[in-house]
This record gives C-alpha cells, structure tokens and sequence, in this order.
C-alpha cells in the first residue's frame, strides 16, 4: 500500500546540514503492525512523516498503491491524508477551545459521505473506548497528560483509517491504559485490516508487533 524506494532526507540549516534518512527501502502493506526503536536522533520521527506525506524526501520516491506521490499537488495529498492516514502525535495538537468530544470530531467535521449520526456514534464509541467519557465535555487544558494522550488516540480512530501513525503513543500513558489501547489497536488490525506503524521506546509494543524495525544513522534495519 505504501512503498519507500531509496529514500534519503537531508535538512540543511545554513552551511551545516544532517542525513536524517539514507537511502531507506520499506514496504507498508494493509494490515501490518510495525515497530520502529532506535536512538534519539536517528530519524524515526523524519521516517513517520515522509510516510505520512507530510514531508517530501530529498531524493528517492514515495508510492501510495503503487502510484508516485507527487508533492506539488497539495490538494490531492490533503485529501489522501484526511480519508486513509491519521496520526498520533507526541505532542497531542489539540484544539485548546474544544472540548474532548469536539476534539475527537475533527477529522470528521469535513467528511460529507458519513452521516451526523453516524458519526456522532463513532465519537461516543471512541471517547468510551479510551475511558474518556466522564470527561467529554471537558477542555485540554483540564486534562492529564495521560488524558490528553487518550483523546489524541480517539481522535485518529474516529475516521477508521487504513493507516495509523504513531510517535510514541504510549508515552503517557500508565501500563494498564497502555495495554487497554494497544489491544483495541490489535482487533481493529486483525478484524478490519488497519495498518499501525510506531516508533516507540515502550517494549510492551514488541509484543504486538508484527515486524520490528530498527533506526541507526538514518539508516533502516529489520530487527
Ligand atoms: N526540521 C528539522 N530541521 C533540521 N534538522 C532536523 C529536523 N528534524 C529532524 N532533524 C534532525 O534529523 C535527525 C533525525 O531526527 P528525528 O527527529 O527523525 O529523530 P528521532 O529518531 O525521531 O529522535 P527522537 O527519538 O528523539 O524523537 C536529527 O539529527 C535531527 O536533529
Ligand atoms: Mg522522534
């Protein structure tokens, strides 16, 4: 379903600059539950986003369904992004206006093919799932770390996507909620065939995971 071929980032800030990728060849297929580990630095988080297309790479190709990204096409990306690929961030992206259950509407507040009802459901499902709804109508800034975590977790589920990316999930997360998660994760990939691709510190991921990888110097091992 996505395929890198030869793919290098390079980051140039003035005269100095840095090989975050290094001709990494990698393969994504519908139902995967990848684990990416590695050393601060080494290009895990670089990797995630040029999967996720919202980065180009320096060199090298990018192919969705066996067609070549091209980067100039901003709209296109843009709608491949909403309808097939979500993305849980470290660093949450919450709307600090919204409440938790309004939050978890976003990636669905654009999408004309699924009903108010329907999706008003998938919400309600997502939030209990997480263990959130006591605190749906609830703002970020009157949640946990953990709490914020959950409802970025929420969030990316909401629009059942093909693709689910990953940096650090687990992070905030204590080993019970952890666990809770990650085994919501395993049924969707088993039952609907969702691909899951993490970089992550946390060992209780090797145990799910299907293939793990390792990231050293921007470069891409099967571990
Ligand atoms: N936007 C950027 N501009 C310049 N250099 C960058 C940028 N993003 C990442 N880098 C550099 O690219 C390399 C890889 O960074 P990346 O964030 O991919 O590592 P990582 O494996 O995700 O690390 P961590 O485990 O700390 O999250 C590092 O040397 C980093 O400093
Ligand atoms: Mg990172």
């Amino acid at each position: 379903m996505l395929e890198l071929r030869k793919v290098s980032k390079t980051y140039t800030i003035g005269k100095a600059s840095v090989t975050a990728l290094q001709a990494v060849d990698f393969t994504l297929n519908r139902g995967d539950f990848v684990v990416i580990r590695g050393p601060s630095g080494s290009g895990k988080s670089t990797l995630l986003n040029i999967l996720g297309l919202l980065d180009s790479p320096t060199s090298g190709s990018v192919l969705l369904n066996g067609e070549t990204i091209t980067y100039e096409d901003y709209d296109k990306l843009a709608v491949i992004r909403s309808r097939s690929i979500s993305f849980i961030f470290q660093a949450f992206n919450l709307n600090p206006v919204l409440t938790l259950e309004e939050n978890v509407m976003v990636p669905l507040m654009i999408r004309a093919d699924i009903s108010k009802d329907e999706k008003r459901r998938r919400v309600a499902e997502w939030v209990e799932h997480t263990g959130l709804t006591p605190y749906r109508h609830h703002r970020p800034d009157e949640l946990s770390g953990g709490q914020r975590q959950r409802v970025a977790i929420a969030r990316a589920m909401v629009s059942k996507p093909e693709l689910v990316i990953a940096d650090e999930p687990t992070a905030n997360l204590d080993s019970q909620t952890s666990q809770k998660i990650l085994e919501l994760m395993r049924t969707l990939n088993a039952e609907q065939s969702t691909a899951f691709i993490f970089a992550t510190h946390d060992p209780l991921l090797d145990s799910f995971a299907k293939n793990i990888y390792r990231m050293q110097d921007g470069i891409l091992h099967l571990a």
